[in-house]
């Protein structure tokens, strides 16, 4: 164990980065859409169970795991199970992180781009049909791959209580803010408390096996479970931290800015078209995002004018592109944390490396959308050809994840031990010793959250690579 290990400067630090590395696009865009096609009100309560029952106990041990360990995820599992086959699942969850931000890179790159186009007067140009299609296959797009890459390498190379945490102190607050002030803005249009009402009254006949289990990948997602983020933030974090208050107060931020979002998103959506069908909404939240929502800013020009209207465009790019940033750094630091603790470099030379391999793959996914041929059409399964992009999204964003969680869950239980994992967690809140929380903890991450977050694995599989899916009640 390194005794100067980088480490949080505070326990609102602490909070604010872990919170940075959660809320993302997942919750500003992905879960208002799920809500609203899901049943509303019913969805948002499936949901609340899923963080609490569920996920919760999985952030405490991915945290604990950390702080115990004090190592980046692959080096956390080697220093507990040495040359066991357990390094396989240090490998998955250095090689997952490493995937996501490739994808995750290429959409924070687009969101750069089309705040920059709002904030110079370009609305009317975001809003028309064809532009997203030309924009991503443009060459500014590079221009904007620099911008984003250079801002990521700023903030990391700084360190984790000088570049990550003072970061997420600027960027959360604002991105609240935004949130906040397009919430009360959003609610005075007309026709946005049918949006609200869409939202939240609960719609218990829409609820299955398949939205359920929506509903818990979404929270897992959301919460950035399965990343290996929050073993590696775990192990910047003080002995002397509460760690289940701190776990609960992640979760309560990403929860409730998740809900924000909805309250931003369905009333803006209802105003622009108050006979909408929450099925018609935009499958993908790329899509939402880049070809729905720039429609909807320019439709208020009718009431704030054209300034106004490219405003609010640029306040909701903005509070997006500052959560993806945060997300974007919080998994770029755990590769980054990885080269430092096993290989010994420093982190800026950490930093180049990998910007050096993500870099290209980034590039060569943002290729992959026409611009050239064999990326786009990389591979082909269930009934549809892939682009190289698909395949990252596909492998390890939805299919990897729950397996990695699986895998946290059976290494601390059986592995690593319970009698450790509890022994860690009451370092910082000796209360917790005999707590119903604590019975709870190690029932479930022995018992059957991994079960379902096998079930869970198996289905994704049989729906993306074999086009049916296991679960359908
Ligand atoms: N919690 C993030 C989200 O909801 O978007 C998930 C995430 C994705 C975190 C990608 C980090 C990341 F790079």
């Amino acid at each position: 164990m390194s005794s100067n290990r980088e480490q949080f400067g505070s326990r609102l630090g602490f909070i604010l980065a872990a919170a940075g590395s959660a809320v993302g696009i997942g919750n500003l865009v992905g879960f208002p859409v799920n809500a609203a096609k899901n049943g509303g009100g019913a969805f948002l309560l499936i949901y609340a169970i899923c963080v609490i029952v569920l996920c919760l106990p999985v952030m405490m041990a991915e945290l604990s795991l950390g702080r115990h360990t004090r190592k980046d995820p692959m080096g956390a599992y080697k220093s507990i199970a040495g040359n066991s086959p357990w390094q396989i699942a240090g490998w998955l969850a250095l090689i997952t992180p490493f995937m996501i931000a490739v994808f995750y890179a290429v959409i924070t790159v687009w969101l750069l781009g089309y705040l920059v186009n709002a904030a110079i007067g370009n609305l009317d140009q975001l809003a028309s049909p064809d532009t997203f299609g030309t924009f991503i296959n443009s060459n500014s797009i590079f221009v904007y791959f620099l911008a984003v890459a250079a801002i990521i390498f700023l903030i990391l190379a700084n360190g984790v209580k000088d570049g990550i945490e003072k970061a997420a102190k600027v960027l959360m607050p604002t991105l609240f803010l935004f949130l906040i002030g397009l919430v009360i803005f959003v609610l005075t249009l007309d026709n946005a408390w049918s949006g609200v009402g869409y939202y939240m009254i609960p719609d218990f006949s829409k609820i299955n096996g398949a939205v359920i289990s929506g509903a818990l990948s979404q929270a897992f997602f959301s919460l950035s479970l399965g990343m290996g983020i929050l073993i590696t933030y775990g192990s910047y974090m003080d002995k002397k931290e509460d760690l289940p208050g701190a776990t609960k107060m992640v979760a309560l931020c990403d929860t409730g800015v998740a809900f924000a979002a909805g309250l931003m998103i369905l009333p803006a959506v209802f105003s622009f078209n108050p006979d909408i069908k929450p099925e018609e909404l935009s499958d993908s939240s790329v899509s939402l995002i880049f070809s729905f929502l720039p429609k909807i800013f320019l439709a208020l020009q009718g009431t704030l004018g054209y300034a106004g209207a490219s405003v609010v465009a640029t306040l909701f790019f903005a509070l997006v592109f500052f959560a993806a940033i945060t997300s974007l750094v919080s998994i770029i630091e755990v590769p980054t944390a990885s080269l430092i603790d096993a290989k010994g470099y420093s982190r800026k030379k950490a930093l180049l490396v990998l910007g050096i391999g993500m870099g290209i793959l980034a590039i060569a996914s943002a290729l992959s959308f026409g611009k050239i041929g064999f990326l786009t059409e990389l591979t082909h399964y269930a009934g549809a050809k892939r682009s190289l992009f698909d395949l990252i999204i596909d492998t390890f964003y939805d299919t990897i994840l729950p397996l990695n969680g699986l895998l946290i869950c059976l290494f601390v239980s059986y592995r690593w031990r319970k009698t450790q994992l509890n022994a860690e967690i009451e370092s910082g809140n000796e209360n917790y010793k005999g707590t119903f929380l604590e019975r709870y903890v190690n029932f479930s991450v022995g018992t059957f959250i991994p079960v379902i977050l096998f079930l869970i694995f198996i289905n994704t599989v049989a729906i993306k690579y074999f086009g049916s899916s296991l679960i359908s009640l």
